[in-house]
């Protein structure tokens, strides 16, 4: 499995991303995650060398659930990432770990990849039981055996241009190694949270981070200058 670079473009939308990206980056994939009703507009841009991601999946399956958009759907789509369990979906929608493992249930069968987001905040960082809340996160939602890739999402980092220490993610991710390793999970750890082109440098340094999830900088021209400077680090 290549590093990735996957920009959530949340509610919001820029296609000259996908004019911009017009060569293949050998070393890393590039996906972007967009709103579904712009899914299958990617078809009028060269879709060529990025791969497309949907934002979220509906926990049920086809049938009579208005509003919602099965992952099988989406899997029909030309979509081959589905992110679940962002800490807007968990804040703003009141998600929780039974909508996540029914929802990566759903997108496994369906033959969609997931990309797993988890992430304590601020005040779970401060009174230190942060690593008991990324358990619960990982462990209640994450089977035993499964492919997956699994973003470490600071909530307190998300769209704050603070960036964690080196030290605080290399724990956490060490931490997700260890979790993936006693239920033979497989897949990649990236993180995500105020990803930037001069923020990158040191993060991609992090042992076992194997790519990032980009909010805000996956929506401008900077986004192009990230996916060099990874895809160049892979050289050699
Ligand atoms: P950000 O967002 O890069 O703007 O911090 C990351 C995310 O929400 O996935």
């Amino acid at each position: 499995m290549k590093p990735i670079i996957v920009g959530n473009w949340k509610a919001n939308k820029n296609f000259e991303i996908f004019n911009k990206i017009s060569s293949k980056f050998t070393n890393i994939e590039i996906c972007i995650a967009l709103p579904y009703i712009y899914i299958p507009h990617t078809k009028n841009y060269n879709q060529e060398f990025i791969s497309i991601a949907a934002q979220d999946c509906s926990k049920f399956p086809p049938g009579s659930y208005t509003g919602e958009v099965p992952a099988s759907f989406l899997k029909d789509n030309q979509v081959k990432y589905v992110i679940i369990g962002h800490s807007e979906r968990r804040k703003e929608f009141k998600e929780n770990s039974y909508d996540f493992s029914a929802k990566i249930n759903r997108a496994l069968a369906a033959g969609l990849k997931v990309i797993y987001c988890i992430g304590e905040n601020s005040e779970e960082r401060d009174n230190q039981t942060y690593l008991k809340v990324l358990y619960d996160q990982f462990l209640t939602v994450v089977g035993e055996g499964i492919e997956i890739d699994i973003a470490y999402e600071p909530v307190w980092a998300i769209g704050t241009g603070i960036i964690p220490k080196i030290e605080e993610i290399t724990e956490v991710v060490e931490k997700i190694k260890r979790w993936s390793k006693i239920i033979n999970v497989k897949g990649r750890i990236l993180y995500g949270g105020s990803v930037c082109y001069e923020t990158m440098g040191p993060l991609q340094k992090i042992p076992g981070v194997d790519g990032f999830l980009i909010g805000k900088s996956s929506l401008k021209e900077e986004f192009i200058d990230i996916c060099e400077a990874f895809n160049a680090s892979y050289n050699d």
